[in-house]
């Protein structure tokens, strides 16, 4: 992989990487991760600093930058949902331009796709995206990463994501799958399919790199011989809670459970990108409990705190693959 180089490169979208640049920054990771495991700093960043900006709450993203960025070297300013200017008392453009004259590089976590790609066009520095209402790409390097760690490979896994399918993960794990050469499937109600043309786009990337992307209703369909289940919560951030009783009704037959791992292979681990649902022990599910009797939501606590679960790894390896965007785009190849 010695001829890739990213240095300068934002990270909006998976669609902006080719596959062979997605494996480099995969590779970089395992190398973080292991040095790491060992001991070894890895301060190839010393003099840089990054602001993490924040539309929406967050404890994974927002954790993996900071210690990622301070593994590296750096200095990590942290602005939460109320306090910066941007969107009520300064432009977007204007944010973009004051931040990039004093930082090296800006993470951005909120709703539209186009604020991110703003910040990436007016800052002149690399804008990496945090999670937007339409994609997650930092999230799919360490589901790519975990998944690679637990099967040994991605080409020809089967990855079946039950649960909201038009969401920011419906549409990052299909592009994810797509370009890696897995076969992934949304299994959800009509209703919740990832937008067409995003499924068209897919699946001519699919068609490259021998995956491929199916959309179906029929939970024994989709479940069947999957080697990854993975869901997400019914209700994105962002979202009003007047949309739950409808989601609860589409999705309660997509729940990750028993009966989804008995089609499943026999070796098939269950992947959460968490939060998750999966007891009672957050306010909102106690809310969700009162209101609609629900004791668990997209998957049971049972598949959650099974040995097939692989959640908490896969929480982990966020800060190794964040890390490695951060390395692989503020500087050449270490
Ligand atoms: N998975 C994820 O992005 O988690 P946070 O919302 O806690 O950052
Ligand atoms: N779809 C979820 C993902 C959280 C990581 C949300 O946007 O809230």
């Amino acid at each position: 992989m010695t001829n890739v180089n990213l240095k300068g490169r934002s990270f909006l979208t998976l669609l902006d990487y080719t596959p062979q640049e997605i494996s480099y920054l995969l590779d970089l990771a395992r190398r973080l991760k292991r040095e790491k495991r060992l001991g070894m700093q890895h301060k190839h960043l010393i003099g840089k600093n990054i602001v993490l900006l924040f539309e929406k709450t967050s404890t994974r993203t927002r954790c993996a930058f900071e210690v990622a960025g301070m593994d590296l070297g750096m200095g990590v300013t942290f602005l939460d949902p109320a306090s910066s200017q941007m969107g009520k008392k300064e432009s977007i453009e204007d944010t973009a331009r004051v931040l990039g004259r004093m930082y090296d590089g800006i993470e951005f976590r909120g709703f539209a796709q186009s604020t991110v790609e703003t910040l990436a066009e007016y800052s002149g520095v690399p804008v990496w995206n945090g999670l937007t209402d339409q994609f997650h790409p930092t999230q799919m390097l360490a589901d790519l990463l975990t998944i690679e760690e637990k099967l040994g490979r991605l080409e020809g896994v089967k990855l079946t994501y039950m649960g909201d399918a038009r969401n920011n993960m419906g549409n990052s794990l299909m592009i994810a799958c797509a370009k890696m050469g897995l076969h992934f499937t949304a299994c959800a109600p009509r209703e919740l399919f990832p937008a067409e043309d995003l499924v068209q786009k897919a699946r001519e990337i699919a068609a490259i790199s021998g995956g491929s992307v199916t959309l179906t209703e029929d939970v024994s369909e989709g479940t069947a011989d999957a080697d990854v289940l993975y869901t997400d919560i019914w209700v994105s951030m962002g979202e009003p809670d007047a949309v739950w009783q409808e989601r609860i009704r589409l999705l309660n037959p997509y729940q990750v459970n028993e009966a989804a791992f008995a089609r499943a292979k026999e070796t098939a681990i269950f992947m959460h990108c968490l939060p998750s649902f999966h007891d009672l022990k957050t306010s909102i599910a106690r809310d969700i409990h009162e209101k609609f009797g629900l004791r668990e939501m997209e998957v049971t606590d049972e598949v959650f705190e099974s040995p097939r679960s692989v959640v908490f790894d896969e929480a982990e390896n966020r800060m190794h693959t964040i890390k490695a965007v951060l390395l692989a785009t503020l500087k050449e190849a270490v």
